[in-house]
C-alpha cells in the first residue's frame, strides 16, 4: 500500500517537473463567410461544367435544415423547451448549442467565426485552416484532404459518426430526458434515409466517383446502426448522466413508459433474460447490426446475443456494474465485431436475408416499442432499395415495406396490430 502511495506520489512530482508536451494548436474555423463567395460556393444556380455544383452555399441557407438549424433556437417553442428547464436562452445554452450550432473552443475560432451562422459548412467538414486555400486546386486524393484536416465525409463510416453524434446523441452531445420532457421533438436517425433528405449539395455522378469513393445504400444502413450502437454503449458506460434516483432515462425504450395499458404489450423476447416489468434498454441498433451479422457472420452473431444478455444480466444487478459491462461490449465489439462486419459486400440474396431477420426479430419482440418499429420501418425501406441496386426483386417487396412505413408513420395513431401485421406480411414476401 505504502510502496503504491509512493510510486503515485513520485508519477505526481515528476510529471510536474517534466515540461508539459505542448499540445498542438487545434485548427482554426474560419467561419461560412470564408466558404460563401460567388466564385466559390456560393453560386444560385449549379455550374454544368465543374466538378462540383458551386451552389452549396445556396443550397445549404435555402433548402438544408442545417442552415436555418441557428433560427429554430429564436422560436416560441425553443424558448419554451429552455424556460422549463430553467436554463439560459436557447442561443446561449451550451445543451442546445452543440447541435443547433458549431461550438469549437475560444483557440479553435478565426477573426470571422461566429455562431450565429448555425450548423455550417466547417461543422461537417472541420475546420478549415489548413486546407481551406489548398483544397482548390492542390489537394486531390481524399487522403491528401484528410492530412490537411477536412473530415472525411465521403466515408460512409466517418459520416455514420458525424451525423449520429447530433441526431441521435453522444456523449459530447447529450440528448437528455429532460430535454425532450420539456419539449423537444424525440430523435430519430438513419443515415441513408436523412442523407437523401438533407438535400445534398453534391451530385454523385461519373466524375465525383472517380475522385472520392461511395458508399452504397446497404454499407451506409450498416454504418449508421453501427455509429448508433457505438454512441449509446458509450454513453450507458460513461454514467456521467444518471441522476437522483433514476438513471438518465433516454437511454431507455421509451415506449416501456410512455404507452397506452390496454394493451398487453409486454413480451419476454424483447430483452431476453430481463423479468417482466423492467424498463429494457434502448438497444435497437444493435439488435439490427446483429441480423446483418446473423447473415454474414453468424459465429460473430452468436457471440454478441451472449454479451447482449450479459448486458441485461448485470442490468439487474446494480448501475456500476451495468456500466462496466456496456463499456465491456463496446470495446469487444470495436475490437472483433465492427471490422469483420464491414469486410463483406452482400449480395442481393443476402440482403434478403438480412431483411427476414429484421422482420422476424421485430415480429418475435411483438413490436410494442414504437421506436424500435420505426427503426424497423426504415430498415425495411433502405435493405428493399439496396436489394433492388444489387440486381434483386424490389419492387416484388415494395407493397409490404410501404404498408410497414405507414404503420409507423404517425406516433399518436400507432396500432400495434397494424404493424405486426404489415410484418407478418413484410416476412412472407421476404421468406
Ligand atoms: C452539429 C450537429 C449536426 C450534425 C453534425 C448533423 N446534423 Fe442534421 N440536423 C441537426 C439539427 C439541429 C437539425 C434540425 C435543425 C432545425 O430544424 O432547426 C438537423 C436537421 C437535419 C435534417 C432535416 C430533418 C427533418 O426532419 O427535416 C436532415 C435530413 C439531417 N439533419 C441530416 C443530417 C445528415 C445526413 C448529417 C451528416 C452528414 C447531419 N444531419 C449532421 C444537427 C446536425
Ligand atoms: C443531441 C443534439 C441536440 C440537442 C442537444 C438539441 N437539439 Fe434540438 N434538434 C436536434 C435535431 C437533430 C433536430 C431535428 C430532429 C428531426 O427532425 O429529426 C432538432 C429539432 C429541434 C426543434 C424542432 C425544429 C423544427 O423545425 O421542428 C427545436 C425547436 C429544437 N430542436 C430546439 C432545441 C433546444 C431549445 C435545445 C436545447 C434545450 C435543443 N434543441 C437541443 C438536435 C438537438
Ligand atoms: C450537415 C453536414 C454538412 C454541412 C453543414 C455541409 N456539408 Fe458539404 N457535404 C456534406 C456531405 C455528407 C457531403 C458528401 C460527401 C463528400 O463528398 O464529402 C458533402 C459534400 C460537399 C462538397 C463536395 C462536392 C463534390 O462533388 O466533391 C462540397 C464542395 C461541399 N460539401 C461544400 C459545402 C459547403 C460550402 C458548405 C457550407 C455552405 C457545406 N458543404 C455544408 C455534409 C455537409
Ligand atoms: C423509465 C420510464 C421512462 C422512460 C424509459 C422514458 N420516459 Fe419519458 N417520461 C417518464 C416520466 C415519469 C415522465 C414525467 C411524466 C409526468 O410528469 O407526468 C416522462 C415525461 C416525458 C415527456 C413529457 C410529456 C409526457 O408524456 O409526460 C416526454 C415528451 C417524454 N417523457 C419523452 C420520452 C422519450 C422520447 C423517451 C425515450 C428516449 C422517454 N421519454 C423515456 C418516464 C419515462
Amino acid at each position: 500500500m505504502r510502496r503504491q502511495l509512493l510510486a503515485v506520489s513520485l508519477a505526481v512530482v515528476l510529471s510536474a517537473l517534466l515540461p508539459a508536451a505542448a499540445a498542438p494548436a487545434p485548427d482554426r474555423n474560419l467561419g461560412v463567410a470564408d466558404c460563401a463567395g460567388s466564385t466559390c460556393h456560393g453560386s444560385i444556380r449549379p455550374f454544368a461544367d465543374r466538378q462540383i455544383r458551386q451552389d452549396e452555399y445556396f443550397v445549404w441557407q435555402r433548402k438544408d435544415a442545417h442552415g436555418s438549424a441557428w433560427k429554430t433556437l429564436f422560436t416560441e417553442r425553443a424558448r419554451r423547451i429552455t424556460g422549463q428547464l430553467g436554463w439560459a436562452a436557447p442561443h446561449e445554452a451550451q445543451g442546445c448549442l452543440v447541435c443547433h450550432a458549431h461550438v469549437p473552443p475560444a483557440e479553435a475560432r478565426g477573426p470571422r467565426f461566429q455562431n450565429e451562422d448555425g450548423i455550417a459548412c466547417e461543422a461537417c467538414h472541420g475546420a478549415s485552416e489548413r486546407w481551406i486555400a489548398e483544397h482548390v486546386n492542390s489537394l486531390k486524393t481524399p487522403e491528401e484532404k484528410r492530412a490537411h484536416g477536412m473530415t472525411a465525409t465521403w466515408d460512409a463510416r466517418v459520416r455514420g459518426q458525424l451525423c449520429t453524434s447530433c441526431h441521435l446523441g453522444d456523449t459530447s452531445h447529450p440528448m437528455t430526458h429532460a430535454i425532450m420532457a420539456a419539449g423537444h421533438p424525440p430523435l430519430l436517425f438513419e443515415l441513408d434515409t436523412f442523407t437523401a433528405l438533407m438535400p445534398p449539395h453534391w451530385d454523385v455522378d461519373a466524375d465525383y466517383r472517380k475522385r472520392k469513393p461511395v458508399a452504397d445504400t446497404a454499407s451506409n444502413w450498416l454504418e449508421g446502426q453501427i455509429a448508433a450502437t457505438d454512441a449509446w454503449l458509450a454513453r450507458l458506460e460513461s454514467g456521467a448522466l444518471g441522476h437522483g434516483l433514476f438513471p438518465e432515462l433516454a437511454l431507455f425504450d421509451c415506449d416501456a413508459c410512455h404507452h397506452s395499458m390496454n394493451a398487453n404489450r409486454w413480451h419476454a423476447g424483447r430483452a431476453p433474460g430481463l423479468s417482466p416489468g423492467q424498463v429494457p434498454l434502448a438497444d435497437q441498433p444493435l439488435v439490427l447490426v446483429q441480423a446483418w451479422a446473423g447473415v454474414m457472420s453468424p459465429g460473430l452473431a452468436d457471440v454478441m446475443t451472449v454479451q447482449r444478455e450479459r448486458l441485461y444480466k448485470q442490468y439487474e444487478t446494480d448501475a456500476s456494474r451495468l456500466r462496466a459491462q456496456a463499456g465491456e461490449l463496446r470495446g469487444w465489439l470495436q475490437r472483433e465485431a465492427w471490422g469483420r462486419l464491414r469486410q463483406g459486400s452482400p449480395d442481393a440474396a443476402q440482403l434478403r436475408q438480412v431483411l427476414r431477420r429484421v422482420a422476424q426479430n421485430a415480429e418475435s419482440a411483438q413490436g410494442g416499442d414504437f421506436y424500435y418499429a420505426q427503426q424497423t420501418a426504415m430498415a425495411a425501406q433502405v435493405l428493399a432499395a439496396a436489394i433492388g441496386e444489387r440486381g434483386g426483386n424490389a419492387a416484388a417487396l415494395k407493397g409490404a415495406t410501404d404498408a410497414l412505413y405507414d404503420s409507423v408513420k404517425n406516433r399518436d395513431r400507432f396500432q400495434p396490430e397494424e404493424y405486426r401485421g404489415a410484418l407478418g406480411k413484410l416476412s412472407a414476401a421476404v421468406r
